[in-house]
């Protein structure tokens, strides 16, 4: 029987609609996802579709969820065209989760734990070279960033409450979600079809130095893992984590295994603006689908370009220490590498590539 029950708000976005799974798993959770589009209700899960930027009508949605227990906050509104820039996007990130928290916390008087979720953004990871590893401690980053924004909000609007907060920080998130694609694992599987339909080998797009440098992912299904041990474990109030797949890599080791899960040849890097190449390439996308027989994706809801340019132009390590997560009990590790020739496999299997 349940007896908690979570407030998974952005529930369709690729973090989002993991929690919403990982939870869907266990019996005594139930679960109510908000986006502004509408998921599908199933046992134990109901979709609440809300405009978060619209405070009336989110205070009206949300007035039923006194039994709230649990609140995770994974929504996010991108602002401006390059990805290394959303971390500016305030306002609609900010309102948001205030719009979100105020509206449940006022009517959820058995709250317990409120799992914001921002990223390594937090350390300036999308300006350039920082310490690394980069620990929860470390000192911010010059703002804006909409994530100091949100933590601050929250810190003050907890302080004196019985309910507590955990800031989960992960990095380049490996899920799917059609939709709201800012996922890497989508970027390189529709990359790497469109490369070999056009006869083309796999090639690096991003900048030579990002072949080379050090850089760090997270699974979607482990991070919904840690987010749910965020949530329950009483060690984690009030408390920030690094979240990662706990280890690191070089793309320059990993991309000779993805031409061999595509069966292509591989050839040196050639840096090339994805969102720039890609803008023309929808028809082509529908004439695969129809082809190959895909999943009839399309092709603006499945790739995100201008984020695949922001993950392959980093050319400076991306390196966060998970210690603190495992010293407070989070122990679970994922192979990187042998995640993305599983999860790029699991890509063409499922039909959503060749
Ligand atoms: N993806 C990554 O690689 C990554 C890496 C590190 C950190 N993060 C951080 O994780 C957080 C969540 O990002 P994400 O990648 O999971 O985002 P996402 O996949 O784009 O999902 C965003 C969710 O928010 C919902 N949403 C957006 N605007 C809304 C509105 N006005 N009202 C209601 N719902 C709204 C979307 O659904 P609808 O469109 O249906 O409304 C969707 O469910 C962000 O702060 C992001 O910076 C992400």
């Amino acid at each position: 029987m349940a007896t908690r029950t979570a407030v998974v708000v952005g529930a369709l976005g690729v973090i989002g609609r993991y929690i919403v799974e990982r939870l869907r798993e266990l019996p005594d959770w139930k679960v109510v996802g908000l986006s502004r589009r509408k998921g599908e209700d199933r046992d134990r899960v109901r979709y609440i579709p809300v405009d978060l930027l619209d405070t009336t009508d989110t205070a009206s949605k949300l007035a039923d969820l006194g039994d709230a227990t649990h609140v995770f906050y994974c929504a996010f509104q991108a602002s401006g065209t390059q990805a290394a820039d959303y971390a500016r996007g305030i306002a609609a990130n900010r309102d948001m989760l205030v719009n979100s928290v105020s509206a449940i916390e006022r009517v959820a008087m058995g709250l317990q734990r409120v799992v914001l979720v921002t990223g390594t953004k937090y350390y300036g990871t999308h300006l350039g070279p920082f310490r690394t590893p980069a620990k929860e401690d470390d000192p911010r980053h010059m703002p804006p960033n909409y994530y100091f924004d949100q933590i601050d909000w929250l810190t003050a609007r907890q302080s004196g409450k019985r309910w507590s907060w955990t800031e989960l920080r992960p990095q380049t998130l490996c899920g799917f979600a059609p939709g709201t694609p800012m996922s890497i694992v989508p970027v390189i599987a529709v990359y790497a079809a469109i490369s070999k339909e056009l006869g083309l080998p796999l090639r690096f797009p991003g900048k030579p130095g990002a072949y080379r440098t050090i850089y760090q992912v997270t699974d979607s299904a482990h991070f919904a893992n840690a987010a749910l041990w965020a949530a329950t474990e009483p060690g984690c109030a009030n408390q920030a984590y690094n979240i990662t797949n706990g280890d690191y890599f070089r793309w320059g080791n990993l991309w000779p295994r993805i031409a061999e899960v595509f069966e292509m040849p591989l050839a040196e890097p050639q840096t090339i603006s994805l969102t720039a190449q890609m803008a023309d390439k929808g028809p082509l996308w529908d004439a695969m689908v129809a082809r190959h027989g895909l999943k009839p994706h399309r092709f603006d809801e499945i790739a995100a370009w201008p984020f695949g340019d922001y993950v392959f132009g980093s050319d400076w390590d991306v390196m966060t220490s998970t210690t603190k997560a495992r010293q407070h009990g989070f122990h679970a590790v994922v192979d990187s590498e042998e995640m993305f020739v599983r999860l790029l496999a699991q890509f063409r299997t499922g039909r959503i590539v060749p």
